[in-house]
């Protein structure tokens, strides 16, 4: 334990998926809500409060070499270890590290007692699943930038076989359509000219009546919201509602975020998908229908315990028909206390390291090939902050790519561009008054 202080200032740092994200900034509303002061600098704070993930073994190791390193070169401040990690683990963390606060991710509404816990020098524990209640204790929405995120579904039902998020954030729950849609027009108040529905299956949400397609329905008549995108989707909810969603509602950017993990229908068996690689193409031919510019992308698993060489091609093939325009990849990573840790045939660190290298080449030409295209385009950027040089700012186009471009235009402004050139990592665009000139 340290030294027991009533912190005046904190600090958190998000890490793992955009939930976390939205975690963290609530919790940062919540700590200011109770008087703290929220600070940038890391060393400076009495309270750090890292909000950690727990999806592969790298990300959690991460957490155990921050809170070293924040006691060596820190103030030692009070340190809660928040999200995934924090669940899984429990009170081990407390046991392996100097921690004064452990709070999983459906029990940080009550971060300010268990501080309060800790000033009295005792470990601060909560990793309860009280997930409704969490959202209703939390205070209400700040300033915000011209982008937020708005969580609407948390916890998952479908327990791939690899995969820790079940345990993790528990049961999948749906939050209710009034406090959702009460967010969402508090969130353009506060300044969002876009928000992004979060959910670790954000197309699993229902009221039971209604699906995530009547909710961006229902969204798309806030005045002042310009834009609507959701993510992560899982290809068995994609309900015929939320696909004609993206044919009706102008404000839902034509980007789709599908992982499909696999190309192989015995891997996918093995992972538990509850999806074949066939039922995933019919999906996205679907979608494509109704809306042919559609943005795709995906995650992939490349090493899956007893993945042959023929069925990693499969996935190689996969992304050859689909042509991503982004995707996220990753080395099968065992964690403990789920199914395909003990699966036989695990694949060796080499010969992953090499999927994965062939895996990404793949990607990166489609992604790159996505780009190109682009140039040309004329669309809509959603200016999001300030580049380096002078005058140029920064945004986002429809299909989620990163633009930028030269304009008076300033932060949250909508800007029509024409896209003109593309580089690996960002596109340039001209407004279009100086594109006609
Ligand atoms: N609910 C989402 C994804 C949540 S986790 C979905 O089902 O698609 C984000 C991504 O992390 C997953 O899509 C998967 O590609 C990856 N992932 C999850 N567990 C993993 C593991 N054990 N090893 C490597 N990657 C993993
Ligand atoms: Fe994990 Fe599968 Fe649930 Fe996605 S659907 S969060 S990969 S268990
Ligand atoms: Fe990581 Fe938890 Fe998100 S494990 S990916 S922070 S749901």
């Amino acid at each position: 334990m340290t030294k027991p202080t009533n912190p005046k200032t904190f600090h958190v740092k998000s890490f793992g998926c955009q939930m976390n994200v939205y975690d963290g900034e609530r919790m940062t509303e919540l700590m200011a809500a109770q008087g703290l002061t929220a600070t940038d600098d890391v060393s400076a704070a009495d309270l750090v409060v890292l909000n950690t993930c727990h999806i592969r073994e790298r990300a959690t190791e991460k957490v155990y070499s921050d809170i070293g390193r924040l006691r060596k070169h820190g103030n030692d401040p009070m340190i809660a270890v928040a999200g995934c990690v924090a669940q899984a683990e429990g009170v081990e963390i407390a046991r392996r590290a100097k921690v004064d606060i452990v709070v999983g991710p459906q029990a940080y509404h009550n971060l300010p007692d268990l501080v309060a816990k800790a000033s009295r020098g005792e470990l601060g524990l909560d990793t309860d699943m009280p997930v409704l209640s969490k959202f209703g204790a939390l205070p209400a929405r700040r300033k915000v930038g011209p982008t937020a995120f708005l969580t609407v579904q948390e916890g998952c039902d479908k327990f791939c076989t690899y995969c820790v998020v079940p345990y993790t954030r528990g049961a999948e729950i749906s939050r209710g359509w009034d406090a959702l849609v009460d967010e969402a027009r508090a969130l353009v108040d506060a300044g969002a000219k876009e928000i992004t529905l979060l959910g670790q299956n954000v197309n699993a949400w229902s009221d039971g009546e209604r699906d995530l397609g009547a909710l961006i329905r229902e969204l798309d008549r806030i005045p002042g919201l310009a834009r609507i995108r959701y993510t992560t989707s899982h290809p068995n909810d994609m309900t015929d509602g939320l696909i004609e969603a993206h044919r009706d509602v102008e404000k839902l950017m034509p980007f789709l975020h599908l992982p499909v993990q696999a190309g192989n229908d015995r891997i996918l068996k093995a992972m538990n998908r509850s999806h074949s690689r066939d039922s995933y193409l019919r999906i996205l031919d679907r979608v494509r229908a109704v809306r042919p510019d559609i943005a795709l992308s995906g995650d992939f698993i490349v090493g899956f315990p007893g993945e042959t060489e023929a069925e990693f091609a499969d996935t190689l093939n996969l992304i050859e028909e689909v042509a991503y325009a982004q995707a996220f990849s990753f080395k099968y990573s065992p964690r403990p206390g789920t199914p395909a840790a003990d699966m036989d045939g695990q694949i060796a660190p080499e010969v992953m390291d090499e999927r994965l290298q062939r895996l990404q080449a793949a990607l990166n030409r489609d992604q790159a090939a996505f780009n190109a295209a682009s140039v040309g385009r004329t669309c809509q950027v959603l200016i999001e902050r300030r580049g380096k040089l002078p005058g140029q700012m920064l945004g986002k186009s429809p299909w989620l790519q990163s633009i930028h471009l030269i304009t008076d235009a300033r932060i949250g402004d909508l800007v029509e561009v024409e896209i003109v050139s593309a580089g690996p990592n960002s596109l340039a665009a001209v407004e279009r008054m100086q594109a006609a000139a």
